[in-house]
């Protein structure tokens, strides 16, 4: 969210400088003023802010403040003047969001993120009532206890039910919300993006509701219990669109295989599930949906045995992460990972001091070249290239950059690291 927030925050102070120029211009369009009820509601929305850096001084009474649509956050529509954004985030803002706001009613855009506008208290149960709203960010607020269910309606109250007038984006990440997501969010039907992420006390429940959001793209639940959840991967191959997946940290249960395969989603590219101790049963879903994926993260699970060949049907794939687990044997270096994976570009497979083979410094059974030790190597370096590259697997001949953390190893057996594995790798991180 910070992130997002920043970048929002300068595009906002760059469009006051641009309005501002044009208003002290020529420009017949600066006649174009907030409406009085309007700007009371944003006054009274001040009223209730405690506001030490001064962020709403642009806002007031003032004859030269009279334009609402001029003040610091506050956006209108050019034609109309109604107030369609605020954008107040990560303004040092803290105190009760006022319902006065309700008077905003073509507002779209609300962004109160990075503030103090929970001070430990619910979510007030009339931002439901927001009949236009698309976007909503009233994450990183300390907000606290359940989220109320009458969240749900943002769409349902749309006017006339028009999905392109309907909630799209809600943010309510690292607040301290609790108990169950209500079952209303299915409700939502044109989200996009939802981020309920590091409220560590809630609880995702069956996510049944999840599998109505069939528009979601951006889906991130991190930190959130996803205990009871036992169908979570037949739920998230039901969303068509969806493309990242944030799962960390969710207490995922296991993937029991169904009886008939699974129908895998064919647009997923960004896959976290780092953090959950998850089984080898999640390959059964996984290689089900190899095509599409760029991005995999399953760090820190109870992953055991050989690392699949099935990895080297992954083509979109340019980040694996299988660190922390207890895999072993070599990396696959026959057909499929040898030739398949042609955009891996990052492998980290830290603390796996069962696995083998170049380019790892346990050597594999069988395996004729193995790593030499650098400080027992007395041939010159050009043999020693010539070796290594015969070592290395046909069309796996150049890599860019090796990243290898040595504190673990012993001096002695130190392992001179090749020029020439996995093609076009540019980082491999091994912590054994
Ligand atoms: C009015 O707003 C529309 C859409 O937001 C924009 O395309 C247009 O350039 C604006 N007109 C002026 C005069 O700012
Ligand atoms: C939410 O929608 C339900 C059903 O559409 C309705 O009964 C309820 O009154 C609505 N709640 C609010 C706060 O608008
Ligand atoms: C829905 O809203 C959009 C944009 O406001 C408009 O272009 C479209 O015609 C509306 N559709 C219906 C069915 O009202
Ligand atoms: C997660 O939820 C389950 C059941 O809802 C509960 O038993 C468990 O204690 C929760 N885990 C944590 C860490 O709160
Ligand atoms: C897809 O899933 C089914 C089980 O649901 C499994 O038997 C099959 O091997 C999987 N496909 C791939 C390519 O792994
Ligand atoms: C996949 O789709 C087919 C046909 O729609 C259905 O019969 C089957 O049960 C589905 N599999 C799963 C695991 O949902
Ligand atoms: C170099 O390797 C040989 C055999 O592998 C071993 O006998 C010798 O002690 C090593 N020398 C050093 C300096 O490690």
């Amino acid at each position: 969210m910070g992130e997002k927030c920043i970048q929002l925050l300068h595009f906002s102070v760059v469009l006051l400088v641009f309005y501002g120029n044009t208003a002290a211009g020529v420009s017949s369009q600066a006649k174009i003023r907030c409406m009085e009820r309007e700007k009371q509601a944003l006054l009274q929305f001040k009223e209730t802010v405690v506001d030490d850096d001064g962020v709403l001084s642009s806002w007031g009474s003032e004859e030269d403040k009279r334009d609402c649509c001029k003040w610091r956050g506050v956006r209108c529509n050019n034609r109309t003047g109604r107030v369609t954004k605020i954008d107040l985030s990560i303004s040092d803002l803290r105190g009760k969001i006022s319902p006065s706001l309700l008077e905003l009613q073509h507002l779209k855009y609300l962004n109160l993120g990075g503030n103090d506008f929970g001070g430990g208290n619910q979510i007030p149960v009339f931002i439901a009532s927001f009949s236009r709203l698309q976007y909503l960010d009233c994450g990183g607020n300390s907000f606290h206890g359940p989220i109320p269910h009458q969240l749900g309606n943002l769409s349902s109250l749309s006017v006339s039910f028009n999905l392109s007038n309907s909630i799209v984006d809600v943010d309510l990440s690292y607040n301290q919300l609790k108990g169950l997501i209500p079952d209303s969010f299915g409700n939502m039907i044109s989200l996009v993006n939802l981020d309920l992420s590091f409220n560590h006390e809630l609880d995702g429940g069956n996510i049944e509701w999840l599998s109505h959001l069939s528009l979601l793209r951006d889906l991130d639940l991190r930190d959130v219990n996803l205990s009871q959840a036992t169908n979570w991967a037949e739920t998230i191959n039901s969303l068509p669109l969806l493309k990242n997946l944030h799962l960390e940290f969710c207490q995922l249960p296991n993937v029991v295989p169904p009886a008939h395969p699974f129908n895998s989603s064919l647009s997923l590219e960004v896959l976290d599930l780092s953090d959950n101790d998850l089984s080898s049963s999640i390959y059964s879903w996984l290689f089900n949906l190899s095509n599409s994926l760029v991005d995999v993260d399953l760090s820190s699970n109870q992953l055991k045995g050989l690392i699949p060949d099935s990895f080297g049907n992954m083509i979109s794939l340019v980040n694996l992460d299988l660190s922390w687990n207890q895999l072993e044997g070599g990396i696959p270096k026959k057909n499929p990972i040898e030739y398949s994976i042609a955009k891996l570009q990052y492998f980290r497979i830290f603390g796996e001091s069962s696995t083998c083979g170049l380019p790892l410094p346990n050597k594999c059974p069988g395996e004729e070249i193995g790593v030499k030790p650098r400080s027992n190597d007395t041939r010159s370096q050009e043999e020693e290239e010539e070796d290594r590259e015969a070592a290395a697997p046909e069309g796996m001949r150049t890599c860019a950059e090796v990243e290898v953390d040595q504190v673990e190893y012993p001096i002695p057996a130190m392992p001179v690291f090749c020029s020439c594995f996995l093609k076009d790798i540019t980082t491999l991180s091994i912590y054994v």
